[in-house]
């Protein structure tokens, strides 16, 4: 089957000029942000994204500002090229590429700031980290001004920080969220799975194990979340190397820790594990009403 090899911008004002053009002509526009060094896992989102839109884009885009020092920034792949195609086979019409130079120019001041729920979690880890997909996410926003934004549910968090967000601040877009696409043995994909080590990847699915089994004790009702993390951090540190930087048991809307007796929807229940220096999240989400 021969595939339309999706346009290829770098320039921001470009794009715009392309989005002002398709909004006039009433065209539905899409819009997948990622990181580039792309996999089922973001294909996914962007095959789910064609169904429902007339335009799709997709950027890919390393973003400085959400890396931490001492972060991967610098050693995050960058194989251009391949997610284009990638990209294609998956029916994106146009790849947003931009360089960091042209996104923080020099002199750039402004960043967004979601308070609260990026002060747990992650954010506890990655100080800064929300500040930087808050503010890149909202540029892509105006660049793009897609009608909907595909984001997957692997990145919890970063889904109730852009949420919150884009309700604060009365942008006009639909999230779409995609659940977690994961390896046959349960692993959640991501791009940094390709820096395990053999051995580390044959441990790694203990992970999902865990989430799954923290799942059924909660659905099972009357559990105790102190109880549940223990249970889930006794198995991962008996059957793997990982080290755990956190488990955590939260109401899936505010984030906020549950302790005691935990109810059966509306529970996040999430975990940040390192393999070496390869650090893993994964997550499951017990849906409530309003997650
Ligand atoms: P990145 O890690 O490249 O992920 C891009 C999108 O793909 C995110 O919405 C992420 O949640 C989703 N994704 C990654 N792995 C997935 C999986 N296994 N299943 C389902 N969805 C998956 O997340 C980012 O980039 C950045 O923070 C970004 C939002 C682009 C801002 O820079």
């Amino acid at each position: 089957m021969s595939v339309t090899r999706a346009a290829l911008e770098r320039l921001p004002d470009a794009v715009q000029r392309r989005a002002d053009a398709w909004r006039a002509a009433g065209k539905q526009i899409a819009l997948v942000p990622t990181m580039g060094a792309l996999h089922e896992g973001h294909t996914t989102l962007m095959r789910q994204a064609r169904i429902q839109a007339d335009v799709l884009v997709a950027s890919v885009f390393v973003n400085p500002t959400q890396f931490g020092k001492g972060e991967d920034f610098t050693r995050y792949p960058r194989p251009l090229e391949r997610d284009v195609q990638m990209a294609s086979e998956a029916g994106v019409d146009l790849v947003f590429a931009p360089e960091p130079g042209t996104m923080y120019p020099a002199g750039y001041a402004t960043f967004i700031e979601v308070e609260g729920i990026t002060a747990v979690l992650e954010g506890a880890i990655r100080p800064g980290h929300f500040r930087g997909v808050a503010t890149i996410v909202t540029k892509l926003l105006n660049i793009v001004k897609p009608h909907m934004a595909f984001f997957g549910q692997k990145d919890a968090q970063q889904v109730a920080v852009i949420k919150r967000m884009v309700s604060d601040l009365n942008i006009d877009c639909r999230l779409m969220i995609v659940p977690t696409v994961r390896e046959a043995d349960g692993l959640a994909l991501s791009s940094r799975n390709t820096y395990l080590t053999p051995q580390q990847r044959r441990e790694a699915p203990v992970l999902y194990r865990s989430l799954q089994v923290a799942e059924r004790r909660i659905r099972e009702g009357n559990a105790d979340a102190e109880g549940v993390v223990e249970e889930m951090r006794a198995l991962i540190s008996t059957s793997s190397s990982g080290a755990i930087d956190y488990f955590s048991v939260a109401d899936a809307e505010t984030l906020q820790e549950i302790r005691g007796r935990v109810p059966a929807c509306g529970i996040l229940v999430s975990l940040a594990v390192r393999f070496g220096a390869t650090r893993l999240i994964d997550n499951i989400l017990i849906p409530g009403l309003h997650t």
